[in-house]
């Protein structure tokens, strides 16, 4: 149940648990863990709102790429095309510039702010997560459409065995046909998202090396 009062804003650190000499597995079960448990939750949140259909197979569309503050080591410049509501299966395209001033790894402590749009306003940071070791590893994991057109730019290694490194420089994304499908979650609850990533490269720092919004939805597959 969602009410303004904010009982059930939910906060998650997965931060205390994490072992240093983490293996890539271990970096990226909680990862998974705490997705689905945020989608549990936004899940019992929409429940109570819409009658009919309130989770299930989706099609995800991506509406808007923002940067935020930072100091730019990291800058994703992306414009998505319009989603034709009325050609569903159409895949968008991205167009853009993502300029690396270092190698992306698995290296940067990150924190993850989910608003959930609800009543025609954004519930800001309706969930808080933070990851001690999130980059390359988990967008090739997670959204691996998308990790491909990286992959063809910046000749990131698609291969799960190989570490993966999106490699430093400047790459001009021209109109790139994006399947947004995200394997782990095969169903997720209908609704507009926003998600502000901010990046860090130690957990001391006070400026993010990345700052990216994006604005998403998941509505029924038709
Ligand atoms: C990407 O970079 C090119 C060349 O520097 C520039 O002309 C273009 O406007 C940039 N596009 C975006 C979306 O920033
Ligand atoms: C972009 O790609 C789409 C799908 O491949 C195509 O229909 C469209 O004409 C392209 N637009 C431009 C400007 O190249």
């Amino acid at each position: 149940m969602w009410s303004d009062t904010g009982h059930n804003i939910k906060k998650c650190d997965s931060k205390s648990s994490y072992p240093s000499n983490a293996t890539l597995e271990s970096v990226l079960l909680p990862f998974i863990v705490l997705w689905t448990i945020v989608l549990l939750m936004a899940f019992d949140q929409v429940r109570t709102k819409t009658i009919n259909s309130f989770a299930g197979p989706y099609i995800a569309i991506g509406h808007k790429f923002d940067t935020c503050p930072s100091d730019r080591t990291i800058e994703v410049l992306i414009r998505v095309s319009h989603f034709n509501p009325s050609r569903p299966y159409d895949l968008q395209t991205i167009s853009g510039n993502l300029s690396l001033k270092e190698d992306m790894k698995d290296n940067y402590w990150s924190r993850v702010d989910l608003a959930v749009r609800s009543n025609n306003q954004w519930k800001e940071n309706a969930f808080v997560l933070n990851f001690p070791r999130l980059g390359c590893s988990a967008i090739r994991e997670h959204a691996p459409d998308f990790f491909r057109i990286l992959a063809k730019h910046t000749g990131a290694p698609t291969d799960k065995a190989t570490p993966c490194v999106i490699p430093s420089g400047v790459y001009v994304l021209k109109n790139e046909s994006v399947s947004w499908t995200f394997p782990n979650f095969p169903v997720i609850p209908y609704g507009r998202y926003r998600f502000r990533v901010m990046s860090r490269s130690t957990s001391t720092s006070r400026t993010p090396v990345l700052c990216l919004e994006v604005e998403c939805e998941a509505i029924p597959k038709p």
